[in-house]
């Protein structure tokens, strides 16, 4: 089954091709330089930019791969969560060309695709326990198979990205500042009690990263060394040796915060009686890619005798092929939409 899968959930418009599961082919603009001005995403603005860039990138795939409409079996679009005028773009596009077509239309959802990711070309073993950490969410999700999906925990305010993103921003980093946060904090002992491990101290699944925005602000009203007048531009090469032990230190700590707050919780997770024995770990979004976070995981799971699964780096982020691969399964076990699907922009629950 030939999938094409469209991503327009937040700023990134993505279109993409995926075979029986593998990836073919991708085409996506980022619209990172478009919100970084703003210090995060302007969902009018988002909505624009998918509009124009839509139809560029379906040519250019089309044109790259030497397929065309007719080839594909199924169109596959992320229904949910994300911004509302954004994903309407991207449902309907997909609905024209399934429309044109005559072709099956399958609504994806966009977290379960982001978990997807990190079984493209893999086989799985289920029951497993995944981690969805990314800009808009942090879940802890029971997978029966690919296509059961339970939520075990999940955030009560910002995500583990925005607890990133906003740690950033008082630190004067660019927009989004996860992978600056990342790179600075890499290969520095951390400072375990600089930052809280926030919401630790119950029995649940459940996150509250917003504390540590402020934990860290204060932070850095009280460290004035921490501001740097010059902002780097967005999206260049991130040398940490160009900044300053102090910083580094910051982001080191930060890293160990967030990544250590997962850890208690996942661990909870495969030790909870309900969760039953999972088979392996899944682990996927834009966190995903923060070096020290695969790290705990990779050590978690030999700890614990289970397989990891992550995404290659460039599929934790926002992607169409994940939404293609989705639309791969959810098509084989015939689960198609009308032309009536409805965009969910805060998720099914
Ligand atoms: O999954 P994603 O691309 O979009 C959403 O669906 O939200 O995740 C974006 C988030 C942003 O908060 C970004 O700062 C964060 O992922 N991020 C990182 C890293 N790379 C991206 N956070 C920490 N370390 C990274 N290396
Ligand atoms: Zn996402």
């Amino acid at each position: 089954m030939l999938c094409l899968g469209i991503e327009t959930s937040c700023d990134e418009t993505a279109v993409a091709l995926c075979d029986d599961g593998r990836p073919v082919a991708e085409k996506l603009a980022s619209q990172i330089d478009v919100h970084a001005l703003f210090g995060g995403v302007v969902p009018e603005l988002a909505s624009r930019e998918h509009l124009r860039r839509m139809g560029p990138l379906l040519r250019a795939l089309f044109t790259e791969t030497g397929l065309g409409l007719a080839d594909v079996d199924a169109l596959a679009v992320a229904r949910g969560p994300g911004l509302l005028g954004s994903l309407l773009i991207g449902l309907a596009t997909a609905k024209a060309l399934a429309l044109g077509a005559g072709k099956p239309l399958i609504g994806v959802d966009h977290l379960h695709a982001h978990l997807m990711a990190a079984a493209i070309g893999r086989d799985v073993p289920y029951p497993a326990l995944g981690l969805l950490v990314s800009g808009g969410h942090t879940q802890i999700m029971l997978l029966r198979s690919a296509l059961d999906i339970a939520v075990l925990g999940r955030t009560l305010d910002d995500a583990a990205g925005e607890a990133f993103d906003k740690a950033a921003k008082s630190l004067n980093l660019p927009y989004p500042g996860g992978v600056y946060i990342d790179a600075l904090g890499r290969d520095i002992e951390a400072e375990r009690g600089l930052f809280p491990r926030p919401f630790l101290d119950n029995r649940n699944l459940d996150f509250s990263f917003s504390g540590l925005k402020t934990a860290v602000a204060t932070y850095v009203a009280a460290h004035s060394e921490l501001r740097l007048d010059v902002m780097p531009s967005p999206g260049g090469p991130i040398d940490p040796l160009d900044w300053p032990m102090a910083m580094r230190k910051v982001c080191a700590a930060l890293n160990f915060a967030i990544a250590d707050t997962l850890r208690v919780k996942m661990e909870r997770a495969l030790d909870a009686r309900d969760t039953g024995p999972v088979r392996a770990l899944l682990a996927a979004g834009g966190v995903a890619a923060n070096s020290r976070i695969r790290e705990m995981l990779t050590d978690l799971t030999a700890r614990r005798g289970l397989p990891l699964f992550l995404p290659q780096p460039k599929l934790c982020a926002d992607n169409a092929t994940m939404i293609a691969a989705t639309g791969c399964l959810l098509g084989r076990a015939g689960l198609t939409h009308g032309l009536d699907l409805d965009a969910v922009p805060r998720g099914r629950k």
